[in-house]
């Protein structure tokens, strides 16, 4: 691919004055009207539908993801169990994993709701970092070289058809976040039918975990360890660098 030719290509729609589905994509020019149809497509029903176009001007190849790994349990008590335990691995404070726990499962913004974004936490103080708490820091500009190539590698290591609606995106999110410095990633969807969510880290990879939350619950999110010293940057970099993911 020619990286002075790139596009980033984002997709947001709400209904009823909500956030429901977000996409995107980073592309060629010559590939853009099929994305745009397939993320029209997208969300099933919408009042507003938003597609950006912006030529990018340099991208940044990653060669791997993270290595995914995948366990279940019995109990969320013991599947929350084990997601505190892997942070405490990543170098997050036993305590500050509990408390990012609670955060989700209570909804992470001021009003009890779920964030449009992720919440920032020191991973000792556990103090909130973020500027805006209802809103949080967005990852983008993160999308795989070739998306339908990483589908199939997926399906041939046994990953069920039914995770590649969202485990493509999630991997490259959690990837770029590990790349730009992030310690460690906790996090599960605010979708109330996917209990399934995972810790990612440098030493442990993208660890899925089912169940993250019990089903019917419409509350997640995700909060991102970050060290104090190093907000800036890795907030620059998980807003405006382009990155391309190359392999599984
Ligand atoms: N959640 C809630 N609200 C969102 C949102 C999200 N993920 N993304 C955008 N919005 C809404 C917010 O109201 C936002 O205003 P704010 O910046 O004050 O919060 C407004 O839309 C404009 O957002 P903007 O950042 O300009 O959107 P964008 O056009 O750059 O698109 C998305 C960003 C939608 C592509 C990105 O947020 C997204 O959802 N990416 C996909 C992430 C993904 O793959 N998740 C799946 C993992 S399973
Ligand atoms: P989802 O995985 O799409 O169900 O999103 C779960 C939660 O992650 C949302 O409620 C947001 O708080 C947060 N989130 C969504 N998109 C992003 C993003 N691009 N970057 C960081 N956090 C996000």
């Amino acid at each position: 691919m020619n990286s002075k030719e790139l596009y980033s290509v984002r997709m947001r729609a709400s209904f009823l004055g909500q956030h429901i589905s977000g996409a995107e994509r980073i592309l060629q020019k010559e590939d853009i009207p099929k994305v745009l149809l397939e993320l029209y497509k997208r969300p099933p029903k919408f009042d507003e539908l938003v597609l950006t176009i912006e030529k990018l001007s340099s991208v940044k190849v990653i060669e791997k993801a993270l290595s995914i790994y995948s366990y279940d349990f019995k109990s969320l008590e013991d599947a929350r169990k084990f997601a505190i335990e892997l942070l405490e691995k990543s170098g997050v404070s036993q305590s500050c994993a509990k408390f990012a726990i609670e955060l989700l499962s209570r909804g992470a913004s001021p009003d009890f709701k779920n964030m449009r974004g992720a919440a920032l936490i020191d991973p000792q103080s556990c103090e909130r970092l973020e500027k805006d708490p209802f809103r949080g820091v967005r990852t983008v500009k993160v999308d795989w070289l070739s998306r339908s190539e990483i589908k199939k590698t997926l399906l041939k290591r046994s990953i069920k058809r039914e995770y590649l609606k969202r485990l493509p995106d999630a991997l490259a999110l959690a990837t770029k976040n590990i790349h730009c410095g992030v310690l460690a990633e906790l996090c599960w969807s605010d979708d109330p039918e996917y209990e399934t969510g995972y810790v990612a880290s440098p030493l442990l990879g993208y660890v899925r975990i089912k169940p993250m939350k019990q089903k019917g619950d419409p509350k997640g999110g995700r909060v991102y360890f970050v060290s104090k010293e190093k907000l800036e940057d890795i907030i620059s970099c998980l807003e405006k660098l382009p990155i391309l993911i190359k392999s599984l």
